[in-house]
């Protein structure tokens, strides 16, 4: 796989889309040392500073993605990523919130960004490794895994072939019993917000297929999209 390296850009997320735009046939990563325009689902801003994380998107052109399955993607790529931060940072209890982020101590330390585009798969991930100095608006739940960035280039390698990997094996949901295992969310009361609506309840599990299992009134409902917004 060709891998794109960059000091600074606005965001590899688009170098990406750019990339598939221009029709080009083979995967690429574009791996960037820091952004200016980082951003995340609902198009929120992703902090990017050099020298303290890893941002990064995979371009997958002509990526058949098999429709039955298409809520394992995400969880498949979120496994996968924080499996390599564990083997890293083995003291730290990272923890999977569905679907996309990963948390340490409450605190959002790395994001994943599944878009398709252009018959074309992308996926963004950026993980705050040792930012401390977040922006005052998401100070309170901004988090960062470790003082120090060490082993930088064997960790990014490591976690571009897991994403890799991710992407050819979501189908199979063996990977979902270690979702589970590294969910913060099952046993927790959680919003979970729905467009304009929002559902509360506890969190029994998130099955097979991906979907978060909510129980309320003692009924359980599943859901395949939505934020959650509150956790206790
Ligand atoms: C989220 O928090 O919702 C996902 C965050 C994804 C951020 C990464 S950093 C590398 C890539 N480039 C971007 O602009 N976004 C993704």
């Amino acid at each position: 796989m060709q891998v794109y390296q960059y000091d600074q850009v606005e965001s590899t997320q688009d170098l990406a889309k750019d990339y598939l735009k221009n029709k080009n046939k083979k995967k690429a990563a574009f791996v960037a040392q820091s952004q200016t325009n980082g951003y995340g689902k609902r198009g929120r801003f992703f902090y990017s500073p050099a020298q303290t994380g890893i941002y990064f998107s995979m371009a997958f052109p002509n990526f058949e993605i098999v429709r039955e399955k298409i809520n394992l993607l995400t969880p498949c790529i979120a496994t996968n990523v924080v499996d390599v931060l564990r083997k890293f940072y083995p003291q730290k209890d990272l923890r999977l919130k569905w679907v996309n982020d990963i948390y340490l101590k409450n605190k959002k330390v790395a994001g994943i960004l599944t878009e398709y585009e252009n018959s074309g798969l992308i996926i963004g991930v950026g993980i705050n490794i040792a930012t401390h100095d977040f922006p005052e608006q998401i100070r309170f739940k901004a988090g960062y895994i470790s003082d120090t960035l060490f082993e930088h280039k064997k960790m990014t390698n490591e976690l571009l072939q897991a994403v890799d990997l991710a992407s050819k094996n979501y189908g199979q949901n063996q990977f979902m019993e270690q979702y589970r295992k590294l969910s913060w969310l099952i046993g927790k009361r959680v919003n979970l917000k729905l467009g304009k609506k929002e559902v509360t309840g506890l969190v029994k599990t998130i099955d097979d297929a991906g979907k978060l299992v909510i129980l309320t009134n003692n009924e359980a409902h599943s859901f395949s999209s939505g934020e959650v917004t509150k956790v206790e």
